[in-house]
């Protein structure tokens, strides 16, 4: 938290703390968390001391994708709250010295967004059409998709339609679920009004946007089919360019956003989520005149050895440092398995999704422990850090929520045999003795909390100096204080192939990977760490924060 909101260069160095709002705390006891939850909570997010909270999409949203699938940018959904109240949020949070960076969604709308209702009716042909991509079939009376390309979710992303007169009509194409259609980049419309819903947030005083899928926004107009790679959905088989991901032309579109968020004092920012095949690829989003930062995955991806780390970091320093950009440290958020799930897990499967990780040995000991060091090597690396909501907490991934809770597109579009990603969205427990753990004191939580998180909830862990709180909050708050922490160089320093070490003037980092201790320079201060260091002797998966004498 910085007191001093008028810092514009504050996103190179923030610790931004994600809200997946309907997880967060419940404020009017329907069993969803809100705005008003949020509200009532912010003197917590004063207390962990981030610097601003980045908040999945709250617009108005048939939930058929956990709100990103939006019918209207410009309102909040009913079931979280009003404008009114997210003016007061954003003035609220401003108050306690947070800023507020919301979520836009520009590659897709909800089927029932206005502008697509209105497609449909129309017809083919009609200019209401133009804004998404509405293509005939192909094959015999046109019952074939028109091009193989897979949706995200799984199956076709092509979806038929209907004609007003109730014949089998044209496809319209959708990367995730059929609820997402896909808006039509060419479409000079299209610009006009995205330029106008970050200027109607912005003008509420938001600080930035986090923009989702920014690598998927122009399709090649052929829509060619697709030779995926195996694995990977975003990388082309050998000899094919990719047709929807990461084309050049869409970094035009973040030159223009980038004169918007300038227009204004403070000029906002932008984060990026794109997946793209290399950090330098990614290094492209982030040139001086496009977006700010980044979401770092390959970090995120990274296996928990020495080399693992030591590799993502350093191609990360020197694709993000060619453009000036500062690097982002991310460990977990609402699309991927929770860090403590994924540290716990052998080697090998921590970067798979839940479908591929849950038959893998479960050690939640060594999973909270490596967290425990993850945390520290994250927040002491020079650039912004990104926390999702509950990792503070220590909490895990709920790998076994009954299939009658899920809420994920993902099980379904898998043919009900991935459970997706509602594992890592269940409410936070807040206080208490058992679920709902103060998450609100009415309804049951929209996906069931396990028992198990009482000795976790926030209350309970703000007592206790061991717990995963305690260390967020105070490297939060030496990461501020300390003078060796705020600057933007950092340099490696050997102290063995299976220990990661750095200094940042004066102060040094070091997380021992291997199973030998390894002993603390002589003389040096233990500022912080995420286990017990005895005689200045370091175990193995922990980390310490030190002041170099
Ligand atoms: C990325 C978001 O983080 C994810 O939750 C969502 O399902 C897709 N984009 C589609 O909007």
């Amino acid at each position: 938290m910085t007191d001093d909101l008028d810092d514009a260069l504050w996103w190179r160095t923030a610790a931004i703390y994600q809200v997946y709002v309907r997880s967060f705390a419940d404020g009017d006891g329907d069993g969803v968390g809100d705005v008003a939850g949020l509200r009532a909570r912010l003197p917590y997010l004063r207390d962990l001391g981030v610097d601003a909270v980045w908040l999945n999409p709250w617009y108005v949203s048939p939930m058929a994708d956990g709100g990103y699938d939006v019918a209207d940018f410009r309102d909040i959904d009913p079931v979280l709250g009003t404008l009114e109240e997210g003016r007061a949020f954003i003035e609220e949070a401003h108050t306690h010295g947070i800023r507020v960076v919301l979520d836009i969604v520009p590659n897709h709308v909800s089927d029932r967004h206005e502008w697509f209702r209105r497609a449909l009716a129309a017809g083919p042909g009609a200019p209401e059409r133009e804004l998404f991509l509405f293509r005939d079939g192909r094959g015999p009376g046109g019952d074939e998709p028109p091009n193989n390309w897979i949706a995200d979710f799984g199956g076709p992303a092509w979806t038929r339609t209907t004609d007003p007169d109730g014949t089998p009509g044209q496809w319209y194409l959708h990367l995730f679920a059929p609820e997402q259609p896909d808006l039509n980049w060419e479409h000079p419309r299209v610009h006009e009004e995205f330029r106008s819903i970050l200027r109607f947030w912005f003008d509420r005083g938001v600080d930035g946007f986090r923009i989702d899928v920014a690598h998927g926004l122009v399709k090649d107009p052929a829509l060619p089919d697709f030779e995926r790679h195996s694995r990977d959905p975003y990388l082309a088989a050998d000899g094919h360019t990719h047709p929807y991901a990461d084309l050049d032309e869409v970094h035009e579109i973040y030159r223009d956003w980038r004169r918007v968020a300038d227009s204004y004092d403070p000029p906002r920012v932008f984060v990026a989520e794109a997946w793209v095949t290399t950090p330098e690829r990614l290094a492209r989003y982030l040139r001086p005149d496009e977006l700010h930062t980044a979401f770092n995955f390959h970090y995120l991806q990274a296996p928990w050895t020495a080399e693992g780390m030591r590799e993502s970091i350093d191609e990360s320093f020197a694709a993000l440092g060619s453009v000036g950009a500062p690097v982002t440290w991310v460990l977990s958020n609402h699309d991927v398995v929770r860090h403590v799930s994924r540290f716990g897990r052998p080697d090998h499967a921590q970067h798979k999704a839940l479908s591929e990780l849950r038959d893998e040995p479960f050690d939640l000991a060594l999973g909270t422990r490596r967290a425990r060091a993850a945390a520290l090597l994250s927040m002491a690396l020079p650039g912004s850090v990104y926390l999702y909501q509950g990792e503070e907490l220590g909490l895990w991934e709920v790998e076994d929520l009954p299939p009658e809770v899920l809420r994920d597109p993902t099980w379904e579009h898998s043919g009900y045999t991935d459970p997706g990603r509602d594992g890592c969205r269940v409410p936070l427990p807040w206080s208490g003795q058992e679920p709902p753990f103060g998450f609100g004191d009415g309804a049951e939580p929209w996906l069931p909390q396990p028992a198990g998180w009482a000795t976790l909830t926030a209350e309970r862990s703000a007592r206790d100096p061991g717990s995963m709180l305690t260390l967020y909050r105070h490297a939060l708050r030496l990461r501020r204080a300390e003078p060796g922490l705020t600057g933007e160089a950092m340099v490696w320093v050997d102290m063995g192939e299976e220990v990661l070490a750095f200094d940042r003037e004066g102060v040094r980092c070091v997380v021992n990977f291997g199973a030998e201790p390894v002993d603390s320079p002589e003389g040096a201060e233990v500022l912080l760490a995420s286990g017990e260091v005895v005689d200045g002797r370091l175990p193995r998966d922990t980390a310490v924060w030190l002041r170099l004498p």
